[in-house]
């Protein structure tokens, strides 16, 4: 059995992304600094989406100038379009991630286009990111539920899954937007991607909400999924899903799986005093 669990760390974009008072940029670095000094491999550090929409990230180019990069870190950001994809890789971003949703609602709140539109934005992101040699991570949200449009079919999600890997997507994360899903309504939907693809090229984003996302997690490592996104301190939430808590705390994930034997890089007690500080910068 694969004991590894990588921990794709999102609390410094989808942690702070929500919060109404601007953060300092400083703040936002040394946060990014501390992750990095947890030993942790992937950290969403910031977006390049539009200051109108997200007002917290309009600084991302200035957080990816400030932060102390290890070669042992994968630092990314969000590119919903080519504007945003230029942007991310002037500022020296290490990936980029393209978010598209299984909910048409959610979709038209979020990127202001429809999912067909979106996959026609995303393919020419994607072919100018592999074209520089950038590894293109794709979200799906509301694999479960949305907020505007009720419960999510899963062959929804592997439709719009498939198409965001056939356009060259390393890895698809599923997001569970508003921390609805239950684990009966994740064992269906995991059950229903590996019909057509690999555990390996799937991850769980789960929203803490129903104080479910643990066991949601649970589910998908009984799956064979090796993957999870999680936020410091389990700050977060999404602009455009009114009542989306946090992600799921990262600490509470990392202890999680070494109690299950399965180890991820992580320093636990440099990564408690890191959640301490980001939730300093909400409570603040
Ligand atoms: P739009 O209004 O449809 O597109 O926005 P537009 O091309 O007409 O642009 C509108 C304005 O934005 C223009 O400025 C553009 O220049 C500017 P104006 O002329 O009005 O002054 N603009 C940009 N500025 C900076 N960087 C860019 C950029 N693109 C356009 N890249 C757009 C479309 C996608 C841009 C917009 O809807 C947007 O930025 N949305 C962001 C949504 C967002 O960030 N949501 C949160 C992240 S997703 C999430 O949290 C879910 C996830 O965690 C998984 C889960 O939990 O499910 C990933
Ligand atoms: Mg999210």
């Amino acid at each position: 059995m694969n004991n590894h669990v990588k921990i794709f760390e999102v609390g410094p974009r989808d942690g702070l992304q929500n919060e109404k008072r601007l953060i300092k940029t400083a703040d936002k670095i040394k946060l990014v600094d501390m992750l990095t000094d947890c030993g942790c491999s992937h950290i969403e550090t910031s977006s390049f989406v539009s200051p109108k929409w997200v007002p917290q990230m309009a600084d991302a180019a200035e957080v990816f100038a400030g932060i102390s990069k290890r070669t042992s870190t994968v630092y990314s950001a969000l590119t919903p379009n080519l504007r945003g994809f230029e942007a991310a890789a002037a500022a020296g971003a290490d990936e980029v991630a393209v978010f598209g949703s299984a909910s048409e609602g959610f979709s038209q709140k979020n990127i202001n286009c429809s999912i067909d539109e979106s996959i026609s934005r995303f393919t020419d992101v994607v072919e100018a990111a592999l074209s520089k040699k950038y590894n293109v991570r794709g979200y799906v949200s509301c694999v479960t539920d949305c907020p505007y449009d009720g419960p999510t079919h899963p062959d929804k999600v592997v439709q719009v899954a498939l198409k965001l890997l056939e356009l060259g997507c390393y890895e698809i994360s599923l997001g569970d937007t508003i921390g609805a899903a239950t684990p009966e309504t994740t064992d269906l939907l995991i059950s229903a991607m590996l019909n057509y693809m690999s555990p390996d090229v799937l991850a769980g984003h789960f929203h803490d909400t129903s104080g479910r996302a643990l066991e949601n997690i649970g589910v998908c490592l009984e799956h064979g999924i090796r993957t999870f996104d999680s936020s410091v301190g389990g700050l977060g939430g999404c602009p455009y899903a009114g009542g989306a808590t946090g992600n799921v705390d990262t600490v509470a994930v990392v202890t999680m799986l070494e109690d299950l034997q399965f180890e991820t890089g992580i320093d636990l007690g440099k990564l408690k005093k890191t959640a301490e500080f980001a939730k300093s910068l909400i409570e603040g």
